[in-house]
């Protein structure tokens, strides 16, 4: 009976796998099926319940075809036997998937990139200080797990040997989401926390906006960001669907405050007689001519690239791109203990959640972001990557 609880357990992970991934292709397919991973999440947490009405033997049957009822199951059901046999298989995959993962592309990248420091950033109280919403984010924060409370400025150190040898300092900061429950405190306490850092080059990959509304909050806030070498930016899913509806755009704010737009563009930067060309694309959300613009640099170029969603990793080609920095994914937002992130919007599924990523030559960094807007974030906790270029 418990080896039998035991196969159960696993075979319904292992279809909350197959589910989670079908999820995710959705919603890298397409922005009305994003939705849907708010949906995905909602299953999440039913799913130990429905598995508990499962073993508690309430019959639930699909067109009175495959019925999951206990007692059938150890009466060797045909079709229940089926159903195990595909959720167990799913579960093994995925934990020979996650264990290649992160034998061999983990490896990989510590040759080129070290970890190097984690500062704690302390945000003093930036909750909801008025209604129903202090509840909320009170409440949530004290479900363990939850690391809304957590956010870390990690240090990295990255050598691009015979490609660039100058010392660089570059903060990737991305999905922002602007939302008016949080206090501007918040806000303002990442704008300082970059600026304690010198940076050279401030790179943001998009989703500035969560409403609409708050793009009041943009020059206020930003025009205090400094950088040696420039601030360049290109604009998310969030910020496109808010740019089409509302007059006071997200881009024209930021251009009054000196960022750079990189829809589609490239920008070069001389940094000790060396150069290094910032490009930047908003692609699958508008189409650009990246690719041709990018095929007609010099060859040995080096080019940092950004891009809201970690995908266009596999859609650009990555001859002069060292780079690439992305958002959009959250970090899953929510990770579960031992099953890491299940929802994510890419392709790519839980390989695309958060971190450092080798395709070909290149070094895909995908951020877990600073978004607030939901109050769960569980064993997500935010962040803000400081990129030192070494020799
Ligand atoms: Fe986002």
């Amino acid at each position: 009976m418990i080896v039998l609880i035991i196969i159960l357990i696993i075979s319904s992970i292992g279809w909350l796998y197959i589910l989670c991934r079908l999820l995710n292709r959705l919603a890298a397919l397409s922005d009305r099926w994003i939705s849907l991973t708010i949906f995905g999440g909602v299953f999440l947490f039913l799913t130990p319940f429905l598995f508990v009405f499962w073993f508690l033997e309430l019959n639930f049957s699909v067109s009175g075809l495959i019925s999951f009822n206990f007692r059938e199951i150890l009466n060797h059901n045909f079709y229940s036997f089926i159903f195990i046999l595909i959720g167990f298989i799913a579960f093994s995959g995925e934990l020979v998937r996650r264990k290649i993962i992160k034998k061999f592309k983990v490896r990989s990248i510590d040759k080129i990139c070290r970890h190097q420091s984690t500062r704690n950033i302390n945000c003093g109280n930036y909750f909801p200080k008025k209604s129903f919403w202090k509840y909320i984010y009170k409440i949530a924060s004290m479900i363990p797990g939850n690391k809304i409370n957590e956010f870390y400025l990690h240090i990295y150190k990255i050598s691009f040997p015979g490609k660039f040898n100058s010392r660089l300092r570059i903060i990737h900061l991305t999905d922002i989401h602007f939302v008016k429950r949080i206090s501007p405190e918040y806000y303002e306490r990442i704008v300082s926390a970059v600026n304690e850092c010198n940076a050279d080059l401030i790179l943001f990959t998009g989703d500035f906006l969560q409403n609409a509304d708050m793009v009041l909050y943009l020059k206020p806030i930003f025009s205090k960001l400094k950088a040696k070498f420039g601030i360049f930016f290109v604009c998310g899913n969030h910020d496109i669907w808010h740019k089409r509806t509302h007059e006071k755009t997200t881009v024209n704010m930021l251009e009054e405050i000196g960022f750079i737009h990189l829809n589609g563009k490239i920008k070069l930067v001389e940094i000790n007689d060396e150069k290094i060309y910032v490009a930047g694309t908003e692609q699958p959300w508008i189409k650009d001519d990246i690719v041709d613009k990018l095929a007609v640099l010099p060859d040995n170029s080096f080019v940092v690239l950004l891009s809201h969603t970690p995908d266009n990793i596999y859609k650009i080609p990555l001859k002069n791109i060292k780079l690439v920095l992305s958002g959009h994914t959250h970090g899953g937002q929510n990770a579960l203990p031992g099953l890491g992130p299940l929802i994510i919007p890419s392709k790519h599924g839980s390989a695309h959640a958060a971190g450092f990523i080798k395709v070909k030559d290149s070094i895909l960094y995908i951020s877990r972001g600073v978004a607030l807007h939901h109050p769960l974030r569980m064993m997500c906790p935010l962040e803000i990557a400081c990129i030192d270029t070494i020799k």
